[in-house]
């Protein structure tokens, strides 16, 4: 028999009904929305590893199995089979796109992806040296400038098209400016005779001094990237833009809250981190010593790139990426490669100990990643970066669904157990 309600009881015999959820897979959900009506208390989840914020059709995660599903395609499929635009047409649309329709899609990403000229002003107010992460915020807020309220109604289906096609087409060229500025370098605009991933290449790595043509290897690699990083279901920062949007903000705005959570090194951010550990561990002998640290309860270390909130199983995108680590350094001829082993070898002696073993902690999508961007010439600074522009289409797919689903119209406000002082009369400040 299907279990539709629960029954919780309290010590004093009270007892309170609720309804049992099932979706089309994964966990059911217990129906709690009026907890607090019925029973006069609060759930308390301070982390959210218990709670489902929100319904949705867009990403599957089954973490004990290790499986990623967009729209019911298995990540493996979609980064053999696919490319960036079509995962972006999928996740957005619920479809994977026919021949013309992706045409279509396509030619739209591409007319949008020049910026307002005077956008590029806003980048000479950071400091050169400016993690480009904190430019990312700073424009990608600017943005809803650009795109306001006065100008599109971002309740409809046209405003919301816009707000769409608009940053998944700018992205890589804000991403790619912030990077010719933190050089010194010229700004390359957008070449629409290139595909979504060669012309993010292009302008990361063009100069008016020569004509540079990133090779099919480097192309493809940053094209799996992206799809590998595109949406991940209601992780910290899509939660963030979420509740951002859930407010009615706009959709801009929304994303640059985004950008701000995935910079953290718990999350997006580990990226970066998985690089400057690997040339902090420097040899694989000194791998031990630090396995050693991340053990250590007192020692704030964790190995970056292993573990993960949901999955206590393999992070498929992990396996998905060490497979292209392999084969693309072979072909990028990157001198990476001392890189690779001591991850590889990392990863072997920390799958092997049972500290890992018990916590079920495997490498997770950032712990090969930060491999591959080095190999393609990009900076650790640019890693979360590229993360960020990958997974705009999974922020913005969320927002969408949001913004579409009737039962999401209230703003999102959680509540509190409070522990703080009771009620207490003043003293003036003579008297204290
Ligand atoms: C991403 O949510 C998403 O989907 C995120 C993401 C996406 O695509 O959006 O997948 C992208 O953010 C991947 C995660 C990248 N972060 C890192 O690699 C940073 C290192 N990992 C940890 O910080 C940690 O594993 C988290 C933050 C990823 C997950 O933390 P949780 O779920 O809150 O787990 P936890 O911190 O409660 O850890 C459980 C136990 C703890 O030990 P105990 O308190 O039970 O004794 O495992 C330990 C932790 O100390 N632990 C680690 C560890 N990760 C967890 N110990 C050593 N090294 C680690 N990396």
């Amino acid at each position: 028999m299907k279990k539709n309600k629960i029954i919780f009881k309290d010590n004093t015999g009270n007892q309170f009904e609720f309804k049992i959820m099932n979706g089309s897979s994964g966990p059911s959900v217990v129906d709690l929305s009026d907890f607090y009506a019925k029973t006069g208390m609060f759930v308390y989840d301070p982390g959210f590893s218990s709670t489902a914020s929100c319904q949705s059709e867009i990403t599957f995660i089954d973490g004990n199995k290790g499986k990623l599903l967009h729209r019911g395609y298995s990540i493996e499929d979609l980064a053999m089979y696919s490319d960036y635009p079509e995962v972006c047409y999928l996740l957005l649309n619920g479809e994977l796109p026919n021949v013309t329709q992706k045409k279509e899609f396509i030619e739209v990403l591409t007319n949008h992806t020049m910026l307002h000229e005077q956008i590029q002003r806003f980048y000479s107010g950071f400091r050169r040296d400016s993690h480009p992460m904190a430019i990312m915020v700073g424009i990608v807020g600017a943005l809803s400038s650009f795109y306001s309220e006065k100008t599109h109604d971002f309740t409809s289906s046209v405003g919301k098209w816009v707000a769409v096609t608009r940053l998944l087409a700018k992205m890589p060229t804000i991403a790619a400016i912030a990077y010719k500025y933190s050089l010194g370098q010229p700004f390359v605009y957008p070449n629409n005779d290139l595909s979504y991933s060669e012309n993010f290449l292009h302008m990361l790595f063009s100069t008016p001094c020569g004509n540079y043509r990133p090779t099919k290897n480097r192309v493809d690699a940053l094209d799996k990237l992206l799809i590998l990083h595109a949406d991940h279901e209601q992780n910290a920062s899509t939660s963030t833009v979420k509740m951002a949007g859930s407010s009615g903000a706009n959709p801009f705005a929304c994303v640059a809250a985004g950008v701000a959570s995935l910079w953290g090194p718990a999350h997006g951010g580990a990226n970066e981190s998985v690089i400057r550990m690997l040339y902090k561990i420097g040899n694989e002998e000194n791998i031990n010593k630090f396995i050693k640290k991340a053990k250590d309860k007192n020692d704030v270390f964790r190995l970056m790139g292993f573990g993960h909130r949901v999955y206590k199983n393999y992070d498929p995108r992990a396996s998905v990426i060490r497979k292209y680590c392999h084969n693309l350094l072979n072909e990028l001829d990157s001198k990476d490669f001392p890189l690779l082993k001591l991850a590889t070898k990392l990863e072997t002696i920390a799958l092997n100990d049972d500290y890992f073993i018990s916590k079920k902690l495997y490498p997770n999508v950032d712990f090969y990643s930060g491999i591959i961007l080095k190999a393609l010439g990009l900076p650790e600074s640019m890693f979360t970066v590229i993360f960020a522009v990958a997974r705009t289409v999974g922020w913005i797919s969320q927002w969408k669904e949001m913004t579409n689903d009737l039962d999401s119209k209230k703003i999102s406000r959680p509540r509190q157990l409070y522990v703080g002082k009771k009620k207490r009369k003043f003293i003036k400040i003579s008297k204290r």
